[in-house]
């Protein structure tokens, strides 16, 4: 089955091809212009989503080898995401498919993001539990099986990708501050300052990220910012390595908690490296085996969101043209 997949939930215009068995293509097209605003501006995003989607889904049909007439289905992110870039995706994947006479699903986005393992390990079978960490969402999930999903825990206030972001803006890194962050932290020593920790209460599976932002504002302005400009790696070593400690420890809970031996990192967090090697060292000391999608995978993308539209297509499960976008969509 061919299948084309469209994601427009937040800053990157995305569309991949499946077909055959593998992922034909995965075109993605990162929208720059936030840099200028040190975070996403939602009426720019649909702008850009306006002129970028039609030639975004023709390159991604060209590099796939194949045409309009190809495609028999269609899968689209509906949320959660921006509401005014939601539309966009949703809209031009209702207009194809009336057009060319093909069913077309609506996905949910992070839904999608669980399926981007299975492209990179396409053995890869329920029961499991994913991590989920992006800009706007952090939680545990229990994939009992394709379908069919239970949320352990999630975060209470910032998402891990916020406080990269946010933290990242404090620091004068740039926007998103994820990457940069990472690449300080490359050449610093986590052990240079000691940020707070927040594992709630005794056995709980939910996250709190907003403390930690207000302890590494606090230590800039204790030693002021010049003097923070060249602490900026340890800074950032120290940052990253409490956020990892903490997603790295309540997913090991909860698959002690659920008796499941298996853990998937999915979401935008997740492409980093150091957090994925932490990942595999604990689940590994743990009996666990650990998985995450390959880089371009990790981040937005609309080949995820193609293969999760290829398990509903297959079984007949389509949504109807009335489908409204959701941002607050969850599972
Ligand atoms: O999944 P994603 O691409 O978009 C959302 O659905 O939100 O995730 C984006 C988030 C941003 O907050 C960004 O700072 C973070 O992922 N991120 C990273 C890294 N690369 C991106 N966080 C930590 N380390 C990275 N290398
Ligand atoms: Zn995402």
């Amino acid at each position: 089955m061919i299948v084309l997949g469209i994601e427009t939930s937040c800053d990157d215009t995305s569309a991949g091809v499946w077909g055959g068995n593998s992922l034909l293509s995965n075109v993605i097209s990162t929208q720059w212009v936030h840099r200028n605003f040190g975070g996403v501006v939602p009426e720019l995003a649909s702008r850009s989503h306006i002129r970028l989607i039609v030639p975004v889904i023709e390159q991604a049909l060209y590099e796939a080898g194949c045409g309009k007439k190809d495609i028999q289905g269609i899968a689209v992110t509906y949320g959660p995401g921006l509401a005014g870039s939601l539309l966009v995706g949703l809209s031009t994947a209702k207009g194809l498919s009336l057009a060319l006479n093909v069913p077309f699903v609506g996905i949910n986005h992070l839904e999608g993001h669980i399926w981007a393992n299975v492209l990179s390990h396409p053995s890869l079978e329920p029961p499991f539990v994913a991590l989920i960490a992006s800009g706007g969402h952090t939680q545990l999930v229990l994939v009992q099986a394709w379908g069919k999903y239970r949320i352990l825990g999630r975060t209470r206030d910032d998402a891990a990708g916020e406080a990269f972001d946010k933290v990242g803006k404090l620091l004068q890194v740039g926007f998103p501050g994820g990457p940069a962050i990472e690449k300080l932290a490359q050449s610093g020593n986590p052990k240079a300052v000691r940020f707070p920790r927040a594992f709630l209460e005794e056995g709980s599976l939910d996250f709190s990220f907003s403390g930690i932002k207000t302890a590494v504002l606090n230590h800039v302005q204790a030693i002021g910012f010049e003097n923070a400009l060249e602490q900026l790696s340890n800074i950032a070593a120290a940052f990253q390595e409490a956020v990892i400690d903490v997603l790295v420890q309540k997913t090991v809970l909860a698959g002690k908690k659920t008796n499941v031996r298996r853990i998937c990192l999915a979401g935008g967090v997740t492409v980093n490296r150091a957090l994925q090697a932490r990942m595999q060292q604990t689940g590994a000391d743990h009996g666990m085996d650990v998985f995450f999608p390959t880089p371009a995978l990790c981040t937005d993308n609309g080949g995820m969101i193609a293969r999760a539209g290829v398990f509903y297509l297959e079984q007949g499960r389509f949504s109807d043209p009335t489908l409204a976008p959701n941002p607050s969509l969850n599972f």
